[in-house]
């Protein structure tokens, strides 16, 4: 034996093939949950997936690392097949991604350091100079700056929609889009809805921008959605004909509002030009949160199906309360083409409401410096209740104007129900209410 190379006591055994079917019937999300993407056999044993931190991967051959920076250049389309780089990729990242994958059936998934990072990475891949980005409203208020402010220093312009429109009305914002696009030399670039509008509610068609789109554009300028709201357990955008799905992990899928992270998620060719400028610009999420987020998808099931049901509970109790004037809960839609939308596009109601107290900001402020369970801070989506007051807060940025438009009055507070018991909050909402 030449005494230069050392034998390892102990042979590398191949990872196995992974099952994600039994006699033919695909595994649930809930179960894949546990190992997709992960097999402990490349780590020692380990259960769990370790935390990576490195921040770079040594190669196996000069060969295998030409091939490599061939997908991390995009020499070669899909990325690269192996790990590079801790700015590119790594391995709790790439098991996110896969299982991320899963929840919105989309044969690819990036994940990113926030929700922000991943909109403005996505729409920096997009958009060009002298186009044109067509958008629902009310957008989350940094997306909607974004568009408005950012990307209009680098020559490109908006038109929006309101959320509930139909199609003769998406049909028209897109005919002056492309008209936008065509006096300024460039092209529509991409259609990013948010469904339901925060604090609102408002749904929009997906399959009726998905058909204006078909129409007016053709299947090249992509449909993203930023799905926060109801994902990935109550709405599955990808199936009514949008290209890309958004998200702000921090919300629902961290859901224990200890991490910031986003993701965006479809077919691999819409994934492409956003990972190669990921490489360049950076704003993966990090291995830890990555981590966290991997455990925080074992229970995302759970943790809002329960959440769900306590939504429910809570606004039966509000809706017959006599200091509410009224409530924006997807299970209590008084809109026969919002319903609509909703039974076409939802398969749950969510755990996210504005309660429309009688009076205005006074009485909000009242109720809500008085709730003893519920906190108050702005997010969504955790295991706790939050509650807010959106135009005095969230949404203080939004021209006056413009919040009356979207409807976000003074007497709006949004509620984001966690996963206590039921009874408890609704006996913490109506002694608050007794102050109002
Ligand atoms: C609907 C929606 N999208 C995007 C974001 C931004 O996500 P992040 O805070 O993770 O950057 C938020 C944050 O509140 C949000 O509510």
């Amino acid at each position: 034996m030449s005494d230069s190379i050392i034998d390892p006591t102990t042979p590398r055994k191949a990872p196995k093939p992974e099952v994600t079917k039994i006699q033919g019937r695909p595994l649930k999300p809930s179960t894949l949950m546990m190992g997709h993407g992960y097999d402990p056999v490349l780590s020692e044993g380990s259960l769990k997936p370790p935390i990576f931190l490195t921040s770079t991967f040594a190669f196996e051959s000069a060969a295998a690392g030409k091939r490599h920076f061939e997908g991390i250049t995009g020499k070669r389309p899909g990325g690269a097949d192996g790990l590079v780089y801790s700015r590119f990729n790594g391995p709790n990242q790439e098991i996110l991604e896969d299982r991320l994958g899963i929840w919105d059936g989309a044969e690819d998934a990036l994940s990113f350091s926030s929700g922000m990072t991943a909109i403005t990475v996505l729409m920096l891949a997009y958009a060009s100079q002298n186009d044109v980005i067509v958008h629902s409203g009310p957008l989350y208020a940094a997306s909607e700056g974004f568009v408005a402010k950012v990307l209009a220093k680098f020559g490109v312009q908006y038109v929006d929609f309101p959320a509930g429109a139909t199609r003769e009305q998406i049909d028209a914002v897109l005919g002056k889009a492309k008209a936008m696009a065509a006096e300024s030399g460039g092209k529509v670039c991409m259609v990013y809805l948010e469904s339901p509008g925060n604090p609102t509610n408002a749904l929009v068609d997906i399959e009726a921008v998905r058909d204006a789109r078909d129409a007016a554009l053709g299947p090249d300028c992509p449909i993203a959605i930023d799905n926060t709201f109801l994902g990935p357990l109550w709405q599955r955008p990808l199936d009514q004909g949008a290209d890309i799905v958004v998200y702000s992990l921090t919300k629902y899928v961290g859901g224990h509002s200890d991490l910031v992270a986003g993701s965006i998620a479809g077919a691999r060719k819409w994934m492409d030009p956003v990972r190669s400028l990921r490489n360049t610009m950076g704003g993966i999420c990090d291995p830890n949160t990555a981590w966290m987020l991997l455990r925080s998808l074992e229970t995302v099931e759970l943790r809002m199906q329960r959440a769900g049901e306590n939504a429910a509970k809570v606004c039966e109790y509000l809706s017959k309360h006599p200091k509410v004037e009224r409530l924006g809960y997807l299970g209590m839609i008084d809109d026969a083409r919002q319903q609509d939308i909703y039974d076409r596009h939802c398969l749950g109601a969510g755990s996210t409401f504005s309660v429309f107290i009688k009076g205005g900001e006074a009485e909000c402020f009242r109720f809500l410096d008085n709730l003893t369970i519920a906190k108050l801070a702005v997010s969504l989506g955790g295991t706790e209740t939050l509650a807010s007051h959106p135009a005095s807060m969230t949404h203080l940025s939004v021209a006056e104007g413009r919040r009356a438009e979207l409807g976000i009055s003074d007497n709006l507070v949004r509620i984001s129900v966690g996963i206590e018991d039921a009874d408890d909050l609704i006996a913490d909402f109506e002694q608050a209410l007794e102050h109002v």
